[in-house]
């Protein structure tokens, strides 16, 4: 499949101030996406700005071909993306690992199969029992399309999300994660709704009570204190790292993060190849 395609933008709107979300058709995207991959995508009409700019998937609909993005406006290349409404956007992916989704005894991560002996870096684990999704800020928009996945597999009543923003109003992707069925705990920094301080804190809790496969993304702070809280709790799970990206394909070194490898050897990695979504226990902080 060519991973360039030129797809119709069919619905473009500020969801919150400053949040966008985009909606355009593009069916083979949709059957090949896997959560946690992300759409390297030229924000303006012509060739300005000159870069691509990542974004995650953050929701597809296989049967329509319908694909989502959901995008904080932070400078140029996202508010070019925000005055977007209609025509065709030249968007290249689905790129990169995503989170693992296990299906029965096997795991798959992103859109490899890590029971496969082709990736030599695959740990096979058994489906684990329960899951926890922690989303902080614009982190949450790659979440929604994971809950998606565990919703078609049947297992709304095996997770648990919590979602931390600093504000009630800057809550995202409560509302669809509740009309899916899931069960939902919220942190905000100002405490305007649920509990107040970090998503992390309610993390904390959960783990005492039932541990889980724990799946992040959000802000590089919260990501290093919910690493460093797996650790401590002995407890597996991946994040999604928003390194800054160029070529989107491993092609130009500018994403590279430091891991620690299967020895526990400090190495570096691209986060567009081999990431974005990396096990927890591996990044180096
Ligand atoms: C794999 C991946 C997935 C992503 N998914 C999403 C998503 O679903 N929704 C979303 O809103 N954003 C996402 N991002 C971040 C998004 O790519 C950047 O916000 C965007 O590239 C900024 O482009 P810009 O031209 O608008 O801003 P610029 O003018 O390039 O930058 C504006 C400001 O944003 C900061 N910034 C730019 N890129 C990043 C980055 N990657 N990480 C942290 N800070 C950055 C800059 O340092 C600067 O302060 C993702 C990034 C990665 C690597
Ligand atoms: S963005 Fe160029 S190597 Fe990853």
């Amino acid at each position: 499949m060519s991973r360039l395609v030129q797809a119709e933008i069919t619905d473009c709107r500020e969801r919150i101030p400053g949040v966008w979300v985009m909606e355009f058709l593009a069916p083979s995207l949709a059957q090949a996406a896997m959560p946690g991959q992300f759409l390297h995508i030229r924000c303006g009409e012509g060739s300005d700005p000159l870069l691509r700019r990542p974004i995650s998937i953050h929701a597809v609909d296989r049967q329509t071909g319908r694909v989502k993005i959901m995008f904080q406006v932070v400078g140029k290349g996202t508010s070019r993306l925000a005055g977007r409404k209609n025509g065709l956007i030249d968007i290249m992916g689905p790129l990169g690992h995503g989170f693992t989704i296990f299906t029965g005894e096997r795991a798959k991560h992103g859109n490899v199969d890590t029971s496969s002996t082709q990736n030599d870096s695959a740990v096979v684990m058994n489906t684990p029992a329960n899951f926890i999704v922690v989303g902080g800020g614009i982190g949450a928009a790659p979440l929604y399309f994971l809950l998606q996945e565990m919703a078609r597999m049947g297992r709304v009543r095996r997770v648990k999300l919590l979602l931390g923003a600093r504000r009630a109003d800057q809550l995202l992707i409560f509302d669809a994660a509740e009309e899916l069925g899931f069960s939902i705990r919220v942190a905000t920094d100002d405490g305007s709704v649920g509990r107040r301080g970090p998503v992390t804190d309610l993390l904390a809790e959960e783990l005492r009570r039932e541990a889980g496969y724990v799946y992040a993304c959000g802000p590089s702070p919260m990501l290093r204190a919910l690493c460093a809280r797996l650790h401590d709790a002995g407890v597996p799970g991946e994040v999604s790292l928003e390194e800054r990206m160029a070529c989107g394909v491993g092609a130009c070194l500018s994403c590279v993060c430091r891991v620690k490898d299967a020895g526990g050897l400090e190495t570096y990695r691209h986060a567009c190849v081999d990431g974005p979504v990396f096990p927890a226990g591996e990044v180096v902080w």
